[in-house]
């Protein structure tokens, strides 16, 4: 299994071999309307053509120099157009490594070594940040083999409290990084206010404000959550929908920040990084962004928002309790009777039993990700969005009857 995120899917992790817009076609030839998205990237649906084809024609052209190439540099030209922090950028492969060279940059740039993260967010799997990630109620690694010691720089706060962030912060702290809507700890919004209130208070410290907007980016609005919400960071963190499904990912933000990686004077380095055929994709998918935002991004958010009302009405239907948080193309559901508002909520709530769900889903030919996230892309439409009410249905059916069955069997 390539990766322990796709291990738990039941009732065994499903083979793939095939996928074209919203849908995937597994090994045994069954279809399925995904809301999984590869795990967000695929925002333009699978096998987008403008994609393909800018990937197509740069591999005729050489799959990788280990050199500058024009593209590279459309590239960053591109995410300079659209999101508002970036005025310089740097690319790397993954979400992870881009995180691990964002903090890099900021060290260098403060002269400070404390790194703040928020617990309940997420930001890849390399160890110093991997403590207090979603599911955990503590600051805790998240994974056997992990080094603890990686993260005796990094302190664990509570998010969407200004009382935590300010005691937190300290003259040692370099950055201080957040998801700006914590979509892995639940699609979680913080309060009116916080995130400028955060923003102000880590400009007056000298600390680097670090949105990770590996999920968000591109998907919540053009220039990511960043611009959706009004407030800007320092430094920002892209991958998933920026590569239109390729491996590429960004750090970017302020040349005054950002100079720390442009003069190298902070090591970035990776053979891959801006390999020619990621860039042209991920060229293809800020252009097809840019030329559909108009469309794009109120169409994401109203199928988000009618893929929200199809799960929680069928559920309410049936007695089932489903709660689903969703802002713009991203949701999370949970099985909770209460409404899932904070971290503490989301603790609560029946990881169990939405799991079992999700297993009813696939069975009726809808394939989510078993922890609770859900991803929309622009080639969900009606028809999708139609199969997926019957199938929602019949899985609640099926939910509804097993959960009435375990019922009437005596205990013990
Ligand atoms: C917010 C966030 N940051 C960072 C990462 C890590 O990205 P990658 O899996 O590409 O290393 C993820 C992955 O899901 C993510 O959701």
């Amino acid at each position: 299994m390539a990766s322990a995120f796709r291990a738990p899917q039941q009732p065994v992790p499903i083979t793939f071999v095939g996928g074209h817009d919203a849908a995937l076609i597994d090994i045994d030839g069954n279809e399925y309307v995904d809301y999984a998205l590869a795990f967000g990237p695929m925002l333009l649906g699978h096998s987008c053509a403008r994609v393909l084809e800018a990937v197509a024609r740069q591999l005729r052209s050489g799959i990788g120099y280990g050199a500058s190439h024009p593209l590279e540099a459309e590239l960053a030209e591109a995410v300079q157009r659209t999101v508002p922090c970036a005025e310089l950028s740097v690319f790397s492969n993954s979400g992870s490594e881009a995180v691990h060279a964002a903090v890099r940059i900021a060290r260098a740039a403060t002269g400070r070594n404390r790194v703040i993260k928020f617990l309940g967010h997420f930001h890849g799997w390399l160890d110093p940040l991997a403590v207090g990630n979603p599911g955990r109620p503590d600051a805790r690694p998240s994974t056997a083999g992990q080094d603890p010691r990686a993260s005796d720089a990094v302190t664990v706060c509570r998010w969407n409290d200004l009382e935590a962030i300010r005691a937190a912060l300290a003259d040692d702290v370099a950055a201080v990084i957040m998801e700006p809507v914590a979509v892995n700890g639940g699609c979680l919004v913080c309060a009116p206010g916080y995130l400028e209130a955060v923003r102000e208070l880590t400009r007056r410290s000298g600390t680097v404000l670090i949105f990770d907007e590996v999920i968000t980016g591109f998907r919540l609005a053009l220039g990511g959550a960043q611009a959706r919400l009004g407030v800007v960071p320092d430094l920002a963190v892209f991958g998933k929908a920026l590569g239109g499904g390729f491996p590429i990912s960004a750090v970017c933000g302020s040349t005054a920040v950002m100079e720390q990686a442009a003069s190298g004077r902070v090591a970035h380095v990776g053979t891959y990084n801006a390999n020619p055929v990621c860039a042209a994709a991920a060229l293809a998918a800020i252009t097809e962004f840019e030329h559909t935002a108009g469309e794009l991004y109120p169409r994401l958010n109203e199928v988000g928002a009618t893929l929200a009302d199809i799960l929680s009405t069928e559920a309410m239907a049936h007695g089932l309790p489903l709660v689903v948080n969703q802002m713009g193309g991203a949701a999370y559901a949970f099985w909770s009777d209460t409404p899932v508002e904070t971290y503490a909520d989301t603790l609560a709530a029946d990881d169990v039993a939405y799991r079992r769900f999700a297993a009813a889903l696939l069975d009726e030919g809808v394939h989510v990700i078993p922890r609770g996230l859900l991803y929309v892309s622009a080639a969900h439409g009606t028809t999708e969005l139609a199969r997926t009410r019957e199938a929602v249905r019949r899985a609640c059916d099926a939910t509804a009857a097993s959960l009435a069955r375990r019922q009437e069997q005596p205990a013990g």
